[in-house]
C-alpha cells in the first residue's frame, strides 16, 4: 500500500517581535496575565512589503522544505495550502506560491478549516498519493492573523501571531511515511469561533499592518473546554487506529493555541510534556502554521530520528479538529 512520507520541512515567521510588555500600551492586559493564562510571552506580526504576506510567507517556508526534499519545484504535481488569511479571496494564496515557485506541473488550491488547515491539507494530500493522483506534494499552513485580529479585544489580541510552515511529501512503499489521518468537523458550534464583517482599528504602533475588512470572534472558555475534549479524543483514537499506545510516541506535536490546553490534552493522553513540542511562548496561536512550524523546528533541532513515531493534534473554527500518527521518514 502507497502512502505519503514527509521528507522535508521548512519554516518562517516575521522579523517584528511583539511583546506582551508591548501589548500593555494598546489593551488592557499584562504580561503576568498572558504568561500565566496562555504561555505566550511573544509572537511575530507580518509588515506590508517585507515579503511576510501569507503567500510571501508561504514561498519562503516551501523554498526551506524543498531544498531539504532536494526535489525541485517543477517536481510538484500538487500544492495544498491551509490558512484563513489568504492574501485575497481569490485567486488563493496557494496559486500564488505555485507562481511564484515556477511550480508549473501543480494543481494548488487553499483549504478552509480554520486552525486545522494543515491537517486536512496533509489528509488531502496523503490520499492524493496513496491513489497515484499525484507523486510530489507541497503543504502549506500559512496565516497572517495580524490583519484580521481585533486590536480592541484583550481577550483575542494577545493570543495571534503570523508565521508559515511547509512539508513536501513524496510516495512511500516502506513502513515509514503518514500512517493515519483523521479529521472530524462539527458545524453546530461555528459560533465559537468566527469571522465578522469590520475591518478593526489597528493601533499607531502596529501601523505596517494593513487590516482586512473583518474581523475574529471567539468565546475561548467554552473553546478551551471542547478542544481539550476533541483533541486528547481523537488523538487516543489515532493511536488505537494504528495499535500504538502514548509510550511509542516519540513527540506530540500539537496545535498551539494555549499552553494549558496542550497541559490537559498531554495529561490525558499520558504523554510526558518532555515529549511535547511547544513553542506557543515565541510564536503564539499562528492557527494552520503552528503544527508545521513546530515539526520543521522539531526536525531541525534534532528531535525526530527516522523511524520515531510523532502524533500531530489539531483543533479550530469551524469547529474542525483532527490528528495523524506519522512514522517519521527524514
Ligand atoms: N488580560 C487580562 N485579563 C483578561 C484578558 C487579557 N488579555 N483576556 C481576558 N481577560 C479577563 C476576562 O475579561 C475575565 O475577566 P472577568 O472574570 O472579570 O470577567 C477573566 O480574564 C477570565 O476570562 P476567561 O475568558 O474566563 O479566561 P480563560 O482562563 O478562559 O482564558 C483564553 C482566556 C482566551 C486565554 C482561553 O479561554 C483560551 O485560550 N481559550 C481557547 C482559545 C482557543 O483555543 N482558540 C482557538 C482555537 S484554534
Amino acid at each position: 500500500m502507497i502512502k505519503a512520507r514527509i521528507v522535508g520541512t521548512g519554516s518562517t515567521t516575521p522579523k517584528r517581535i511583539l511583546t506582551n510588555k508591548e501589548l500593555e500600551a494598546i489593551v488592557d492586559t499584562s504580561d503576568e496575565w498572558i504568561i500565566r493564562r496562555t504561555g505566550i510571552k511573544e509572537r511575530r506580526i507580518s509588515s506590508n512589503g517585507q515579503g511576510e504576506d501569507t503567500s510571501e510567507m508561504a514561498t519562503t517556508a516551501s523554498l526551506k522544505a524543498l531544498e531539504m526534499a532536494r526535489i525541485l519545484p517543477e517536481a510538484i504535481d500538487m500544492i495544498v495550502m491551509g490558512t484563513v488569511t489568504p492574501d485575497r479571496q481569490f485567486p488563493s494564496a496557494a496559486c500564488f506560491v505555485q507562481k511564484a515557485l515556477k511550480a508549473s506541473k501543480a494543481v494548488a488550491f487553499d483549504v478552509s478549516a480554520g486552525c486545522s488547515g494543515f491537517l486536512y491539507g496533509l489528509s488531502i494530500a496523503n490520499n492524493a498519493i496513496a491513489t497515484g493522483t499525484c507523486k510530489n506534494a507541497l503543504v502549506i499552513g500559512a496565516e497572517r492573523l495580524s490583519s484580521v485580529t481585533n486590536w480592541e479585544d484583550r481577550s483575542t489580541c494577545v493570543l495571534l501571531g503570523d508565521g508559515a510552515g511547509a512539508v513536501v511529501l513524496t510516495p512511500s512503499i516502506g513502513a515509514d511515511g503518514i500512517l493515519s489521518t483523521h479529521l472530524q468537523s462539527d458545524g453546530n458550534f461555528w459560533n465559537l469561533l468566527y469571522s465578522y464583517d469590520e475591518r478593526s482599528k489597528i493601533p499607531e504602533i502596529l501601523d505596517t499592518i494593513e487590516g482586512k475588512p473583518f474581523s475574529l470572534s471567539m468565546e475561548g472558555n467554552k473553546l478551551f473546554k471542547k478542544s481539550v475534549v476533541c483533541l486528547a479524543d481523537i488523538a487516543a483514537s489515532a493511536l488505537e487506529n494504528n495499535g500504538l499506545s502514548c509510550n511509542d510516541i516519540k513527540l506530540l506535536v500539537p496545535h498551539q493555541a494555549n499552553l494549558r490546553i496542550i497541559k490537559a490534552v498531554a495529561e490525558r493522553l499520558k504523554i510526558p510534556m518532555e515529549r511535547v513540542y511547544v513553542n506557543i511562548e515565541k510564536y503564539g496561536n499562528t492557527s494552520s502554521a503552528t503544527i508545521p512550524i513546530a515539526l520543521d523546528e522539531a526536525n531541525r533541532e534534532g528531535l525526530l530520528k527516522q523511524g520515531d513515531y510523532a502524533l500531530l493534534v489539531t483543533f479550530g473554527a469551524g469547529l474542525t479538529w483532527g490528528a495523524s500518527v506519522v512514522k517519521w521518514s527524514i
